[in-house]
């Protein structure tokens, strides 16, 4: 018999540690109402959990650390950049690697370069700052999940795949103009679901009869990997540096923030084989990002990326990381919390809707539920919700399609007893959900409101006494 332990551990040990703050209740009432309702607006230090994004926010190995001081900072040519073009290329197998500031970065250059106005791009779902890229250049971003991702509490093991009936039509109908297609993998916006091998295998065929080149919003690339390594028949065996690399193997290119599963805190690149393409790509860069070799990074970045990407795929660590968000949702779930299921690789995503239907859309369940996870539990989540898409250009009110709370975890960042914390905190605030109540907008910019809008309780308080 040999020990075969059922717990999962964090695979690392702490050597620098970040101190978080607590709070008292009373002190979260002052930050909250400094901050207008609005969490975006809090500082950081009021917050003890944050699970805004996964983005940017990860804890970098001390190979990455040791890795930024090789950083060579050579405006041209220097030594970190094929450092990362090597570890791009071996995940990727794109031949041509544009570095870039972030992930939006680089879709505003694909796009620049791809799309013209009228056009229309399909994609599972779009991340906003994709469709606003596509929007940017008066084209259409049209989101085709399957069916089953729009019903939160209906389980599918690929939730995030691309309803192939439905680009299909797009792909024969003589008036659509389609320049690539997209896939989003891991579907953030749909829940942080992943795509099959199968499915992507599938869009692949399709763009391929049509000679439309199929682009990956690859940001959980890794992420996904595992979910085909743990979910699809036949790929258990694989590792999931071989999983990453059959994916990219069925595309003609792919963006990237790097601040996900690049595993750092700033950056991203844009990769392909069209090297006519990649040219102009290029002349656009250097506008705005950088010089090629650098693409608004510095040296010492692009060391921590290359180091990161294949971090990212480590066994030990992806199995870790979507067990913990797993393991927050089961506890959840066992308590009757509604929530998307499956769980999603970076992110659990509550149903406001479901859980408070006695607070009407037009205030803002999943914002109202967001602020009382905060003034509870000292958590920061986002909404994702009527604030964030319930304003529309004219400026009428269009409720969104689902009311979430989505509590992103950074990775590499938390333990199983922040989680276990977490756990009790959303409890405590599940148990008195009838006490929450709804919110009003008291200032809103014109568009991309949530990010500095101004709230106030539409009744006495935000927790009924
Ligand atoms: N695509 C997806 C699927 C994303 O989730 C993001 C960022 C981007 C593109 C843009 O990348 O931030 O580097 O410019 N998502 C973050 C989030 C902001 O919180 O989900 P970026």
């Amino acid at each position: 018999m040999t020990f075969s332990p059922r717990t999962i551990i964090e695979p690392f040990r702490i050597k620098s540690v970040e101190p978080i703050r607590q709070t008292t209740r009373q002190e979260r009432v002052e930050a909250l109402t400094a901050a207008h309702y609005n969490l975006f607006l809090l500082r950081a230090r009021d917050v003890l959990i944050d699970l805004l994004t996964d983005s940017g926010t990860g804890a970098m190995s001390k190979n990455q650390w040791a890795g930024m001081m090789m950083g060579d900072e050579s405006y041209a040519g220097a030594e970190s950049f094929y450092r990362f073009e090597a570890a791009v290329k071996k995940i990727t197998g794109l031949g041509q690697v544009i570095p870039t500031h972030q992930g939006r970065a680089a879709e505003r250059i694909l796009f620049g370069a791809m799309v013209v106005p009228g056009d229309v791009v399909p994609n599972n779902t779009h991340f906003d700052t994709t469709r606003a890229n596509i929007e940017a250049q008066r084209a259409t971003a049209l989101d085709l999940p399957i069916p089953e991702a729009r019903e939160p509490s209906t389980y599918h093991p690929f939730k995030g795949n691309m309803d192939l009936d439905a680009l299909e039509r797009v792909l024969s109908d003589p008036s659509a103009r389609v320049p690539l297609v997209m896939m989003t993998i891991t579907n953030n916006s749909g829940g942080g679901q992943p795509v099959s091998m199968e499915n992507l295998r599938e869009v692949r065929r399709l763009c391929r009869r049509t000679g439309v080149p199929l682009y990956l919003d690859a940001c959980r690339f890794a992420e996904n990997a595992w979910f085909i390594k743990e979910r699809e028949a036949g790929w258990a065996d694989h590792s999931p540096m071989q999983i990453a690399q059959a994916m990219f193997a069925e595309v003609d290119g792919a963006t990237m923030s790097a601040k996900k599963d690049g595993m750092a805190n700033i950056g991203g690149f844009l990769a392909m084989h069209d090297e006519a393409l990649a040219r102009r790509c290029r002349d656009n860069l250097v506008l705005t990002e950088g010089f090629p070799t650098y693409g608004g990074l510095a040296g010492y970045d692009l060391e921590a990326i290359a180091i990161g990407l294949e971090e990212a795929l480590d066994e030990d660590y992806l199995r870790y990381r979507i067990r913990s968000v797993a393991y927050l949702a089961d506890r959840l779930a066992s308590a009757g919390v509604p929530m998307i299921q499956p769980p999603g690789g970076h992110a659990l995503y509550l149903d406001a809707a479901a859980m408070l239907p006695h607070i009407p859309v037009s205030e803002f369940p999943a914002w109202a539920l967001s602020c009382a996870l905060y003034l509870e539990g000292g958590i920061r989540s986002v909404e994702i919700g009527s604030v964030m898409f319930g304003q529309q250009p004219d400026g009428s009110e269009v409720p969104a399609r689902h009311e979430l709370v989505r509590l992103a975890f950074p990775r590499r960042v938390y333990t199983q007893s922040h989680v276990d914390y977490l756990a009790e905190a959303l409890l405590y605030v599940y148990e008195r959900r009838d006490k929450i109540r709804g919110l009003r907008i008291v200032q809103q910019p014109p568009a991309l409101r949530h990010f500095s809008a101004r709230l106030a309780p539409a009744h006495q308080s935000l927790m009924a006494e």
